[in-house]
Parts: C-alpha cells; sequence; structure tokens
C-alpha cells in the first residue's frame, strides 16, 4: 500500500497516515536516519520521491510537544534557530529537517562524547552547525552564531531559564 503524508498544522511537520498515525518531517538526507528511526517514502504524480522521517515523541520532547496540541514551534521552513543541549542530534536533525536548505540550527552541547554524534550528524545536514560549548558562556561561541529568530533550550539544568532571553520555547515548564 503506498504510504499517504499530509502537512500538519505546523510548517514543516507533516503526519504519515497508515494503521497509526506518525508524525514525520521531510528527511534533509534522503536514503538516511540519524537514530535508527523509520523513513516513509511517497511518490509523486510526476513520478519523484519524497522521503520522511518518522518523529519518535518518546525521543524528543518537541515531538511531543508538538503531538500534545502546543500552539505555536515558532520553528518553521527557513527559520534561524539556536538550539542549547543539542546532546547526539536526535531533535536537532528533526529541526534541520524543519527550517530545510533556507534555515539555519545552531546545535550547542557541551559533552565531548555526545557532540562527536552531532559533529557527524552535520557533515550530511548543511545546516546545522555544531559548536561543542558551554552554552551558559555565550561570550565562547557568539562569533559562530548569526542573528537567530528562535532559541530553544534543552538543557536540563535548574538554572537555564538564566541563560536566555528572546522569543524562545523550552522543553521545561519551570522556565517559562
Ligand atoms: C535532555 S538532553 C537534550 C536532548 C536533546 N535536546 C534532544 O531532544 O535530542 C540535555 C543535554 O544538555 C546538555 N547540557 C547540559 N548542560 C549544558 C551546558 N551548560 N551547555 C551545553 N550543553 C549542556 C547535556 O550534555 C545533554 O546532552
Amino acid at each position: 500500500m503506498a504510504a499517504v503524508v499530509v502537512a500538519h498544522k505546523h510548517a514543516g511537520v507533516f503526519i504519515s497516515k497508515s494503521k497509526e498515525d506518525a508524525l514525520c518531517t521531510k528527511n534533509m538526507v534522503p536514503g538516511e536516519s540519524v537514530y535508527g528511526e523509520k523513513r516513509v517514502s511517497v511518490q509523486n504524480e510526476d513520478g519523484t520521491k519524497v522521503e520522511y522521517r518518522v518523529w519518535n515523541p518518546f525521543r524528543s520532547k518537541l515531538a511531543a510537544a508538538v503531538l500534545g496540541g502546543v500552539d505555536n514551534i515558532w520553528i518553521a521552513p527557513g527559520t534561524r534557530v539556536l538550539y542549547l543541549g543539542a546532546a547526539s542530534g536526535t531533535t536537532v536533525s528533526h529541526v534541520s529537517d524543519i527550517v530545510g536548505p533556507d534555515g539555519l540550527v545552531y546545535a550547542v552541547e557541551f559533552s565531548h562524547r555526545s557532540g562527536r554524534d552531532l559533529v557527524n550528524m552535520a557533515k550530511k545536514r548543511t545546516n546545522v552547525i555544531p559548536i561543542i560549548e558551554d552554552a551558559r558562556h555565550p561570550a565562547r561561541y557568539r562569533m559562530l552564531v548569526g542573528m537567530v529568530d528562535v532559541i530553544f533550550s534543552d538543557v536540563a539544568q535548574p538554572d537555564q531559564r538564566k541563560w536566555r532571553s528572546s522569543r524562545r520555547i523550552s522543553s521545561s515548564p519551570r522556565s517559562r
């Protein structure tokens, strides 16, 4: 049976309709999974194919927020995002899909172990700029970061609210 994928209310996010609906994003790097996630291919009428990656809400708080019905994620095609707490890039890879080739994701992570996976993921995703630094010290990485539209923070630190200002969403209800 051919896969059917429809647009979600948030631009750049999609739903794959089958036995069980699944959230997905349009794969920036067709043929490649990032963390073992499923891929869904759709054939257009002109014969061209588009590939989507299933976005697991149990692996990504942003996906869980979208499934939970959050009003606005501020992240859309063409958006520039400063993402604090990138880990190995699971959610960052979907943000990369959403912002697409006209957007940018500056992904900050201070763990060198996670950072290795993040850097490898970014080699294939030209819209991801990995920054292995402590997000609490923006002076150390600000020369790498241009103007952004959105700051997304998922550093899982109790004082993360102090780190940022500007239009943002956060995975932590305490920081709102
Ligand atoms: C909950 S995990 C992030 C998961 C990731 N956002 C995702 O959805 O795939 C939190 C991450 O924040 C990183 N982190 C914590 N404090 C940090 C800091 N001061 N600077 C940069 N990264 C930090 C941790 O190393 C960890 O990888």
